[in-house]
This record gives structure tokens, C-alpha cells and sequence, in this order.
């Protein structure tokens, strides 16, 4: 048997498209762990995997060969497609699927920026997909794209003091893990640390630079007219169409469309999890405290913020949880009035600018748990 099924016979069929790569395969870790009530999961990838078997609730899957067939022999009609499998599969296959009736949530930047093409992120804009939701089977295929991860994991922090505030300006750093570039990055993060572990030199297998001991400018092509390389494009557009379609209570400037975003993304020696450097400027004046209230009571983020101990988010702390960590929140003294200095209460004191620092699982919040997340609000979550 090639599928796994749940004893209960309802909910959706489901395709992990790209299964054996890095983020397929925390898709299926997330919908084993989450209660996302399924009848049957199959695993596709392609023809290099097939035959290759996957651990999936107590049996196991077996890797099937995608073909331009959909839906593919061997089965029924399948509901729900998650597809991780890099964009020309996206390309090739996504219309295809959602004309035969499959709600394709689609990890890649094919549709990402696609008119009409939600751009999810459950917590963020769940209304973007509310004209899909299947109240009881049947009502036609679609497709929804996940965002970037670095946008998922930025927007999880700071959509909430867009809310609460208005965010006027971000200036955004990444520090992003090698496994954002699928188990080819992860394999020369470690083969590379090994060889220089092993007394030789430094060098490039598979990004432009060196990775082990080393970070670079995110390996993503250059824009020689702008100097923005695609993932940092990606966070800007990401971010204006994401919160352009926040509606209710944000409108105008608030909107987002207008948001102004400056981002240098750079990938680190870290195997697992993103982290972010950001510092905000609000619409209006608030306080230290109140931006902590906002935050501490925010959906899918956790404050890890102990000053004391020196302990703040880390891409291990973030690694394999659920939720965007959130720590070093602290006032930007660059926006503070001249003259404001020793002996304020920074808790207290009225401001725009804030810092603080994040961190999230890309594999998990930044793209599969995003996608099961989407799935579970149109298909029902148990
Ligand atoms: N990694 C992340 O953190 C992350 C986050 C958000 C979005 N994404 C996006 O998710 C997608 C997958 O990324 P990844 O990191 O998981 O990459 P990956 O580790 O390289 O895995 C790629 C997957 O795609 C499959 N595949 C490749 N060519 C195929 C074909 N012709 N037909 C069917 N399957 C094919 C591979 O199967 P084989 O094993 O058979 O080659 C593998 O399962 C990309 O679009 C990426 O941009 C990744």
C-alpha cells in the first residue's frame, strides 16, 4: 500500500508533492503532529525517489513518481496537493491540478505575487482565503501560495504592532539557515565544516561562497539596477500584498501597499531556523511597554526577552517549535528626542522606533506549518 490512511474515512485526500526534499518532509512530520483530519496522504517526487518509503504515522509511504498525469493513476480524485518542488513543478503542474478540482497550497514564488492568488499566512490575513473555505466537500480547486519564510517569520513579529500601532518603516537583516536552500544547502553546511574541521581549505561546493565558518550575501541573483538580490525583492513585495489586503480598521497608509521595507538577507553557518534583525517605525507614539503587551499576546509568537540572563531567541530555541520567538525588544535611541537620556524610563518614555530580534523554524512556520495551516482552515482542522 502506498497511501496511509486514517482510521477515521472522512477529510480530505491529500499529495505531499516534493516529499523526500527538506520542507516535504516536514510536511509530513507537521501533518502527523497536527489534527488535521486527512483519509489519505500520498507521497510524490520525482522519478530519482520513487519507490524510496517514508515513516508516516506508524507505517510508511511510498515515493511516487509525478507525472503531467493529474489526478495521477493509482487513486482518486486528491483534494488537497502541498507542493514543495521548486517553482517550474509549480508552474508545470499547479493550473493543472486546481482545474481538476485540487486546492493546491504551493511552498514556491510561482503564484506568490499572481493576482487573485491568495498570499496566506493564517494568523496574519486568514480572510485572504475565506471564499475558499469547503463546507462539505466539492467546490472546485484552487490555488493559494505560502509566502517567502523570511516574510512568514518577519510579518508573525510585527503584523501585530501593525495592527495595534501602524508600522511606518522596517529595516530588515536575516541570518538564514542553510537548510532555507533544501537538503542540497543543508548537505554543504556539513560536508564543507567537516573538510575544514579536517585540516582543509575553505571553499565553495554548492553556494557562490564558502559556508563553513563563513556568511555571504544571500545566494539569490543580484538586481544590478537596485542592488536587491530576489530574497530581499521578495520580502518587500511580499510584505506590500500581504498587508494590503489586511482590511478592516488599516486603511490608507496603514493599508500596507505603501509600507516602506529595506531588507539585506545573508545566510549564516546555521543548519535549522531563520533569524531576523528588525528595527520598526510606528505611525504613532507608544511605549515600550504596550509594545510588549501587543506582542505577548500575539497568535504564534512566544517572547523569549530575559534581559537578566542575557537569553534571547536563537535559531536552536526556534528549531522544530511552532512558534516565531521574539526577544531583544528594546527602544531605538536614533528615534528618541534630542535631549532624552540617562534616567528615563525607557519602559515609559513615547516613541516610534523599537528594535527587537526574532527567530522561526522556515521549515515549519516559514513553510510547512503555513501550508497545513492553510489547508486546515479551508478543509476544517479536526
Ligand atoms: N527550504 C525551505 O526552508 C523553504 C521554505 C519555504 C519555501 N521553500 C520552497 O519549497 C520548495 C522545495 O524546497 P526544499 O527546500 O524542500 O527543496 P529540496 O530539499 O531540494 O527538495 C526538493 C523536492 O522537490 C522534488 N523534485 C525535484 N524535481 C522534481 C520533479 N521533476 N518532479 C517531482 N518532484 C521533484 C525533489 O524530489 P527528489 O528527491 O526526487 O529529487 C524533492 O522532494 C522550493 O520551491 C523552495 O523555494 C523552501
Amino acid at each position: 500500500m502506498n497511501t496511509a490512511r486514517n482510521s477515521a474515512a472522512d477529510g480530505p485526500s491529500v499529495a505531499v508533492v516534493g516529499a523526500t526534499g527538506a520542507v516535504g518532509r516536514e510536511m509530513l512530520a507537521v501533518l502527523e503532529q497536527r489534527a488535521f483530519k486527512h483519509r489519505e496522504v500520498r507521497a510524490f517526487a520525482s522519478v530519482r525517489s520513487a519507490g524510496q518509503k517514508l515513516a508516516y504515522r506508524g507505517g510508511e509511504l511510498v515515493v511516487e513518481a509525478l507525472t503531467d498525469q493529474w489526478p495521477p493513476s493509482g487513486g482518486g480524485a486528491i483534494d488537497c496537493a502541498l507542493l514543495s518542488a521548486g517553482s517550474g513543478i509549480s508552474k508545470a503542474m499547479g493550473p493543472k491540478m486546481a482545474a481538476s478540482g485540487t486546492v493546491v497550497i504551493d511552498n514556491s514564488s510561482a503564484f506568490r505575487m499572481t493576482a487573485g492568488v491568495p498570499l496566506t499566512i493564517p494568523e496574519v490575513n486568514p480572510l485572504s482565503v475565506a471564499g475558499l473555505v469547503r463546507k462539505s466537500g466539492g467546490g472546485g480547486g484552487a490555488i493559494i501560495a505560502n509566502p517567502n519564510c523570511s516574510t512568514i517569520i518577519l510579518l508573525m513579529a510585527v503584523t501585530p504592532l501593525h495592527r495595534a500601532f501602524g508600522v511606518e518603516r522596517l529595516v530588515v537583516s536575516t541570518y538564514q539557515a542553510a537548510s532555507g536552500a533544501g537538503w542540497q544547502g543543508m548537505e554543504a553546511l556539513e560536508r564543507e565544516t567537516r573538510a575544514v574541521l579536517g585540516g582543509e581549505a575553505a571553499s565553495a561546493t554548492v553556494f557562490p561562497e564558502p559556508y563553513a565558518f563563513n556568511l555571504f550575501s544571500h545566494n539569490s541573483s543580484v538586481d544590478v539596477a537596485t542592488g536587491r538580490n530576489v530574497e530581499e525583492q521578495k520580502m518587500i513585495d511580499e510584505t506590500r500584498k500581504i498587508w494590503s489586503e489586511l482590511g478592516v480598521g488599516l486603511g490608507g497608509e496603514l493599508g500596507g501597499s505603501g509600507v516602506r521595507l529595506s531588507a539585506t538577507c545573508v545566510r549564516v553557518p546555521v543548519m535549522r531556523a531563520h533569524c531576523e534583525s528588525v528595527n520598526v517605525t510606528l505611525s504613532r507614539e507608544t511605549t515600550l511597554a504596550e509594545v510588549r503587551a501587543v506582542l505577548a499576546r500575539a497568535a504564534g509568537v512566544r517572547m523569549m526577552d530575559d534581559r537578566a540572563g542575557n537569553s534571547f531567541p536563537t535559531p536552536l530555541k526556534a528549531s522544530g517549535g511552532d512558534d516565531v520567538l521574539v526577544g531583544r525588544l528594546r527602544v531605538d535611541p536614533g528615534q528618541l528626542p534630542t535631549g532624552v537620556g540617562a534616567g528615563v524610563d525607557l519602559e515609559r518614555v513615547s516613541t516610534r522606533g523599537f528594535d527587537l530580534f526574532v527567530a522561526g523554524d522556515q521549515l515549519r512556520k516559514g513553510a510547512a506549518q503555513n501550508a497545513v495551516q492553510i489547508a486546515e482552515m479551508i478543509f476544517g482542522g479536526s
